[in-house]
């Protein structure tokens, strides 16, 4: 059964919304992407054979958003940003803590379907770099390895991001190699 075989409801309000069809394309990818956590090539094809285009066009679309996923996610996707200032702020070291500590690389999913992880373009927070962002919530910002620690057993006891105490400030710290040297 295709994902939007039983949408077509709401498929034909969003196309009401476009003079080109085709202009549904993001809103059908934020559909499959929040339902279900990943656009998979099935997805992508259904996409394009409704939109009358063809399932390359959709990968590249999706290409230029990290938002999208083209491999399976955990409930948590947590996203490493490895631009200029979160790497000189030690975004490699966070990435390495995760690897070594979930036990998975990109595109894997921990046995437990809590995690995945990737490495993303600037997030634009560079002031509170290194920046960490958790499926689409708001940015975890000034991260040192207790901080992501913390957040990993926030994550695996089922808190919302909000609940979870990360210990350190949040602001406009300075951190080198994710070592608080200063605020
Ligand atoms: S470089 Fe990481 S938020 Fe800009």
């Amino acid at each position: 059964m295709g994902f939007f075989d039983d949408k077509q409801d709401w498929l034909n309000e969003v196309f009401a919304q476009y003079p080109d069809r085709r202009a549904a394309l993001m809103p059908m990818l934020r559909r499959v992407q929040q339902d279900e956590g990943w656009i998979s090539p099935e997805r992508q094809e259904e996409i394009a054979r409704i939109l009358g285009t063809t399932a390359t066009e959709v990968a590249g679309v999706m290409s230029f958003y990290s938002y999208y996923q083209a491999l399976p996610t955990g409930k948590y996707h947590l996203q490493v940003c490895a631009t200029l200032s979160c790497a000189i702020g030690g975004a490699d070291e966070l990435w390495d803590e995760l690897v070594e500590t979930l036990g998975i690389l990109r595109g894997e999913v921990t046995p437990d379907g809590l995690f995945s992880i990737q490495k993303v373009e600037c997030l634009g927070s560079c002031h509170t770099a290194p920046v960490i962002q958790v499926n689409d919530e708001p940015y975890v910002e000034c991260v040192t390895k207790a901080r992501l620690h913390a957040l990993l057993q926030g994550l695996r006891e089922g808190k919302k991001l909000e609940e979870i105490a990360l210990p350190g400030k949040v602001g406009h710290e300075v951190h080198v190699r994710g070592e608080e040297v200063g605020a």
